[in-house]
């Protein structure tokens, strides 16, 4: 019902403050009530004493009746509040009674049926139509009976309820009118944020959300949104560049196949030009399906879909038959390779995976080594971890490049590279098979002199 937390913050905040006002006049009442009433007993004990000791002064004495009425009758007539007052003998007759009672409605018929009760000042209700409280007390052979009209007490706490009933409504007024200001001021700042937010699309990823300075939660959503539209940026980008990249891989074997079968078809080429062009396009194919089958695991490996197979691999085997082929390759420009150690070690993973991951770097190695230099391959056993190493004698990678020669289509040199038949794909392929066997991989490198990559990969347990 209530979509807007504007409104319906508002609501539980005037809820709140009139639950509030409303516990805080209860209190005020309660605490007037009885503060009023032991004011009003206080005054009726007050009375019944003053009234006692001269009715015992009068006994003593033996004074003038009338003076003893007439005192007491100024006295009652200059006490603040209305009182009733009678005084009967031991006789039963009554020995003063003021003025604002009768003869035939008298305190006593009261008192007498209420005196034995606790606490002895007590309430009548319906005394002449109206409440009254009434007390006795013995003075030798005299009674004395005092009564007070509740009203006394009555009309201020029926004047502090009128305050609170009219208070009630203006305090729920000024709460939903405070309460809707001070929401609207914060959501201000909030609505200001999500219409930059809502502006910022994938055109304008550059764009950020303006940050106030402030320190409070708002100023923690802008950060983190920001955060967040940076990390896109940088994917939007890496994704551009990956499209622009591929696109432009796959562009020019194309291009370089295109024109070879044209110029087949335009000349006059005997059959042994004619097999060579055909021979030239089908290793421009085979560089463009293998660029294909490496985007594809790829972008399998990107989507979390499982790229290698598991089974027990003899990882020293697997090892000893790829330095055997970097040594047919090396051969041709007499580079050494030195086959450094070899422990016997079980990995769980796959064959096929693996021998790609370790071919790409000895590939690497041979293809950035100058002729007559040197390659050393090993296998060690290391705790619970197998770890391989290819090293070269090569011409090394420029400290700035080493964080990126992961990435894909990253390339040192791009001429040279490329002049080899290097898409830049081969360390990325390896990376993502080696990570899928929850190893590790990592390089180091120094510009001319050579480079050593690492792989780490967990031991089979049996
Ligand atoms: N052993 C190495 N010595 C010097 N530079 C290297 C070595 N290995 C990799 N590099 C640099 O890292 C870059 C990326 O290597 P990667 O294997 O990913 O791509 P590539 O060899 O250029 O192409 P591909 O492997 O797809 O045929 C290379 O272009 C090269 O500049
Ligand atoms: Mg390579």
């Amino acid at each position: 019902m209530f979509r807007s937390l504007r409104l319906k913050l508002t609501l539980l905040y005037t809820l709140i403050v009139f639950l509030t006002f409303l516990i805080v006049s209860f209190i005020i009442y309660q605490y007037l009530e009885s503060t009023l009433s032991k004011s009003l007993n206080q005054s009726m004990t007050n009375e019944s004493r003053w009234i006692a000791a001269r009715m015992e002064r009068y006994q003593t004495k033996a004074e003038n009746l009338k003076n003893v009425q007439e005192d007491i009758f100024d006295h009652a007539a200059y006490f603040p509040i209305k009182e009733y007052i009678e005084i009967w003998d031991s006789a039963g007759d009554i020995f003063y009674q003021s003025p604002n009672l009768a003869l035939q409605d008298t305190l006593m018929n009261w008192y007498k049926i209420r005196k034995t009760e606790k606490p002895e000042i007590f309430t009548i209700t319906d005394f002449r139509n109206h409440n009254i409280r009434l007390t006795g007390m013995r003075a030798g052979k005299f009674e004395v009976l005092i009564a007070m009209p509740i009203e006394n007490i009555n009309e201020p706490l029926e004047q502090l309820l009128v305050i609170i009933g009219w208070l009630g409504p203006l305090v729920i007024i000024v709460s939903l009118v405070g309460g809707y200001l001070l929401a609207r001021r914060s959501f201000l700042k909030i609505q200001q944020v999500i219409d930059t937010a809502k502006r910022i699309n994938a055109d304008r990823l550059y764009d950020r959300i303006p940050d106030q300075g402030s320190k409070d939660e708002i100023g923690e959503i802008i950060s983190t949104l920001n955060e967040m539209i940076s990390r896109l940026d940088v994917s939007f980008k890496q994704m551009k560049q990956f499209s622009a990249d591929a696109s432009h891989e796959l562009k020019t074997p194309l291009a370089v196949m295109r024109a070879q079968l044209e110029n087949a078809l335009d000349s006059k080429s005997n059959i042994i030009e004619l097999k060579d062009t055909v021979a030239r396009s089908l290793d421009e194919t085979l560089r463009m399906s293998a660029i294909v089958e490496n985007l594809l695991l790829l972008a399998k490996s990107d989507a979390g879909q499982e790229i290698i197979k598991r089974n027990k691999i003899d990882l020293h085997e697997l090892v000893s038959q790829t330095h055997e082929e970097c040594v047919i390759l090396a051969s041709h420009r007499s580079i050494e390779v030195i086959l450094m150690h070899l422990d016997r070690v079980s990995v769980l993973g796959d064959l096929e995976k693996l021998r790609q991951a370790i071919l790409n770097l000895i590939d690497n190695a041979i293809k950035y080594s100058n002729d007559g230099g040197k390659i050393e391959v090993g296998l060690w056993k290391e705790n619970d971890k197998a770890k391989i190493i290819i090293s070269d004698s090569g011409i090394g990678i420029p400290a700035e490049d080493l964080g990126r020669i992961f990435d894909r289509f990253y390339r040192v040199d791009k001429a040279r590279s490329r002049d080899m038949g290097g898409a830049g794909l081969g360390l990325a392929i390896s990376k993502a098979i080696i990570e899928a066997h929850s190893g590790m991989i990592y390089v180091r490198s120094t510009a001319q002199k050579g480079t050593e990559f690492t792989i780490i990969v967990p031991l089979l347990h049996n």
